[in-house]
């Protein structure tokens, strides 16, 4: 496997950032105002304006170049026909079959996997109808209000992700809560106020190995069974959602109440197999399969559309741009919607747990710089508190704004004072304006300003950003956001010659977790640490507990 870095499509690029680097946002608008409408693809009801890029037609061309050189589309063809793309597991990589319509054809390893999913999401469906018609009651006989998903990770960010996106939709009477931290404080916090007799729990986790989720199940259990007096109430408010039907046995779920998925969806990118029950339960069967829907739209353009009008590849290409070109650290995820508050956070899981490898899929170092660190707030609450590092830092911040055109429900003060949501566009609108135009010296001393104070107000602009507009955010537009940031993972990951399916990162941490449990509980102290650093905190934390 040739390294990328040294493909003369990789030195093509090298040398056209050292011609564009001393160009800036305005110029090239200057130059060529037709990019605002010409650099703009639209993917299902996503549109992407991808102008106010330090990029021409000409960098377009070149990154295309190299994506095809990295065998981008053999690649897309792998993964969609469910060739074993994660190498270091030997596993296919298909979440896009988890939304395939019902009547597509999909076999894999001699499986028909697209019956597979289906009969899933019907059993699924039937399960949600049930609670939400109440005919599913508790072990009391009462009708469910509250479900409790007890997750981590892929099991955890994406159903809580969609449930505060999705929040409008909930249209039963039911509302969700999330469990993570094996901090006591988040599930005494959940627990808190909860009413035993109309509480239901799905046990979330791939494996039913981890930790947290086991160790958050037996507390919810036990809390349940004091308060109902009864083991068997169990079965009435527990339900497993896992690939691994032994474990939920043994943890004491009837295995009728669990609902499966594959070792071929990686846990990042479960939260459209059942891992997303809860969602289901709360926003019913037909809004989640307008969730897939959109997934589904997002897929078919990546998969057809040439690159070059191809949003997942462009938007993927220009973050490789930045990273090993311009040396950029970092990417900002900026929703302006309250909704999306926890995109980030999600998409923190998606891309960093995905594409931070610092070897290649065939175990050789890699030599560019991988992994984005993505992060972000929702605006307009970011530009109050990070943004100025964004205008005025020394550093370069690639940022995605992404906006929506119609609120779920607008709210104003009337009179002659315009809506909060077209506020809140006008803000989105004016941070990237003012992030690529920015203001020069000469224009804020033409306003006045004392010469001393000029340096401190100039805003250098030239700060790339994306503009994604979608039309209102429902449960279709946010399947297919998340499909668009999914296949940005799988392109840039390709160019890098990575395994982006893999984790094998977290796992020594596991490991010494539960090495050390002991070190910190025992009677008389174990002497079992790791380290001289780790043994003094293990002896300082023991004091401070009296043991
Ligand atoms: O620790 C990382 C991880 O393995 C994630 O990839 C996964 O989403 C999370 O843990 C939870 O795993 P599970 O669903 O098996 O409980």
């Amino acid at each position: 496997m040739a390294d990328i870095t040294e493909t003369s499509e990789w030195s093509a690029l090298s040398e056209h950032q050292g011609e564009l680097a001393g160009r800036n946002l305005r110029e090239l608008f200057a130059a060529d105002p037709g990019r605002a409408e010409r650099m703009t693809v639209t993917a299902g009801d996503l549109y992407l304006d991808y102008s106010k890029h330090r990029a021409t037609d000409e960098t377009i061309r070149r990154l295309v170049a190299l994506a095809e050189r990295a065998g981008l589309r053999e690649r897309i063809d792998a993964m969609f026909s469910g060739e074993h793309i994660n190498v270091s597991e030997d596993r296919a990589v298909l979440h896009t079959a988890l939304r395939l319509p019902a009547n597509a054809r999909l076999t894999v390893d001699g499986q028909d996997v697209v019956a597979d999913v289906h009969a899933v999401l019907e059993r699924m469906g039937q399960f949600s109808d049930r609670v939400r018609s109440g005919e599913w009651t508790g072990f009391t006989g009462k009708a469910i209000n509250t479900v409790v998903n007890i997750g981590i990770g892929g099991s955890d960010l994406g159903p809580a992700m969609a449930y505060e996106a999705l929040r409008d939709y909930a249209d039963a009477g039911i509302t969700a809560r999330f469990v993570s931290n094996v901090d006591p404080a988040d599930i005494t916090g959940t627990l808190a106020g909860l009413d035993p007799e109309t509480t239901l729990f799905v046990v979330a986790s791939k494996t039913f190995g981890t930790l947290e989720t086991l160790t958050n199940a037996r507390v919810a259990r036990r809390w349940l069974i004091e308060r109902l007096g009864d083991e068997k109430a169990v079965s009435r408010h527990f339900v497993a959602v896992s690939t691994n039907a032994e474990r939920v046995a043994d943890f004491g779920i009837d295995t009728d109440n669990m609902f499966g998925f594959w070792d071929w969806v990686g846990g990042r990118y479960s939260m459209d197999s059942a891992i997303g029950l809860s969602l289901m339960v709360v926003i019913g069967p037909a809004r989640f399969r307008e969730l897939l829907d959109g997934f589904h739209a997002v897929d078919e353009h990546f998969r057809t559309a040439p690159f070059e009008k191809n949003m997942p590849v462009l938007m993927a290409l220009l973050g490789i741009w930045y990273t090993d070109f311009f040396g950029a650290q970092t990417r900002a995820v900026l929703p302006y919607s309250q909704r999306l508050a926890r995109f980030p956070a999600y998409l923190q899981q998606l891309t960093m747990e995905s594409n931070g490898k610092s070897v290649r899929a065939d175990g050789a170092p890699v030599v560019a710089q991988t992994g984005e660190i993505f992060w972000g707030e929702p605006g307009t609450n970011g530009q109050h508190a990070f943004y100025q590092l964004l205008h005025q830092g020394t550093r370069l911040v690639p940022a995605d704004f992404i906006g929506f055109a119609e609120p779920f429900q607008d709210a104003g003060a009337g009179g002659d004072e315009p809506g909060m949501h077209d506020l809140l566009v006008a803000n989105l609108l004016a941070q990237t304006s003012a992030l690529a135009f920015g203001k020069t010296a000469e224009e804020i001393a033409a306003e006045g300003t004392p010469a001393d104070v000029v340096p401190h107000k100039v805003m250098p602009g030239n700060r790339p950003t994306n503009t994604i507009l979608v039309p209102k955010l429902t449960p279709s537009t946010l399947g297919q956001l998340i499909a668009l940031y999914e296949h940005i993972v799988f392109v840039e990951g390709t160019v890098w010659g990575i395994d982006s399916f893999d984790q094998w990162g977290v796992e020594l941490g596991k490991v010494m977790a539960n090495q050390l449990t002991p070190a910190l509980t025992s009677a008389e102290p174990t002497g079992e640490t790791p380290d001289a650093s780790t043994a003094a905190l293990v002896r300082r934390y023991r004091q401070l507990r009296g043991r």
